[in-house]
């Protein structure tokens, strides 16, 4: 097992930070995010992920300031999304973060998106150069391809891949998932609840304003979302008869996958943490696993595989 495995194995449920963008419109305000974050910290969650995306920076500076006494027990990740393909722009990101998360150091710093048609290498070479400067400590790629992460191994060590994966979106378990197994690549998955869809409390007949960000989302979209409600349903009954909620199913059933090192969920207050936490102490049974994969293999054959969640392709 890697070193960054063994290290995410410590925190199996990681923070996300982006609580601007696609859930702006439930904003519940800085001091709601920093008392997730405190009960988080308190419940033994070490593992905080944010980017520079993330309210424009916003998001850095908070985390920044929450970890500043705590830094040393904190597993730190950061991402950077630049069109500059260059090694100087991703080093000139890397020193904005450490700036905004008042660190010396950050321990997995992503390629956020990668930038399609272009030669990334020089990315790669300058986070291999932040590395050796000890300005990072791990390389991470995110929502990257095969190809792509294949053009970047020719001049760096890749160690973790940040993807979205739950039971309504398993599009990489056919080549990313085994990629990143054979590589020994530790594989992060994002939107572990499908963006809130897997707490199961979205109405058959969705009514956000026109400019909700969620329509973007591929699964709230009208060619996929009557098929993703009735799934969840069918989630939802087998839920209940093991008395279970279909957060805490949806959750154990990613860290049940061996592939997964570790899962981010978008707790926004210290209730949704308390409550998602809950899933890590509950016995829940190999069969419960096998017959929840049976229903979502129906569900996501009837999903479009736009490669990812957002059909935002850079
Ligand atoms: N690398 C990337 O491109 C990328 C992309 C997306 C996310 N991420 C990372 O992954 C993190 C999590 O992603 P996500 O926000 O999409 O994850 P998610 O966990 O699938 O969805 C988060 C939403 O689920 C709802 N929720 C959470 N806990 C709940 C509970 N116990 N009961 C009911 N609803 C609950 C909340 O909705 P309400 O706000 O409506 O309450 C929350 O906004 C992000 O913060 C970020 O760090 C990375």
């Amino acid at each position: 097992m890697s070193n960054l495995k063994a290290k995410l194995e410590l925190s199996p449920l990681g923070m996300g930070g982006s609580f601007y963008g696609l859930n702006h419109a439930n904003f519940e305000g800085e001091t709601e995010i920093l008392a997730a974050w405190e009960t988080a910290f308190a419940l033994g969650i070490r593992h905080f992920d944010t980017a520079t995306g993330y309210g424009d920076g916003y998001s850095e500076r908070l985390l920044g300031r929450f970890v500043a006494d705590k830094r040393d027990q904190i597993f730190l990740a950061s991402k950077a999304n630049l069109d500059d393909t260059s090694s100087q722009a991703i080093m000139a990101a890397i020193d904005a973060s450490l700036e905004r998360l008042q660190t010396d150091v950050i321990d997995l710093y992503y390629l956020h998106w990668s930038r399609t048609g272009k030669d990334m290498r020089p990315w790669m070479t300058g986070l291999e150069t932040a590395r050796q400067q000890g300005k990072i400590r791990f390389v991470g790629v995110s929502n990257f391809s095969i190809s792509q992460m294949e053009q970047l191994r020719q001049v760096g060590q890749i160690d973790a891949c940040q993807m979205g994966y739950n039971l309504l979106w398993r599009f990489n378990e056919h080549d990313i998932l085994p990629y990143c197994a054979k590589h020994d690549i530790a594989v992060i998955a994002y939107s572990a609840l499908a963006h809130g869809i897997l707490s199961g409390r979205y109405p058959r007949e969705l009514e956000f304003a026109p400019n909700d960000q969620r329509w973007g989302i591929r699964l709230f979209k009208p060619d996929a979302w009557a098929q993703v409600f009735e799934g969840v349903e069918a989630f939802k009954q087998l839920a209940a008869s093991e008395n279970l909620t279909l957060s805490h199913l949806a959750l154990r059933w990613l860290l049940h996958q061996a592939s997964v090192s570790s899962v981010l969920v978008g707790s926004k207050n210290k209730q949704q943490v308390l409550e998602n936490q809950k899933a890590l102490t509950l016995e829940i049974p190999d069969r419960v696993f096998a017959e929840l994969s049976a229903l979502s293999d129906h569900v996501i054959q009837t999903i479009p595989d736009d490669r990812d969640l957002f059909g935002y392709q850079p």
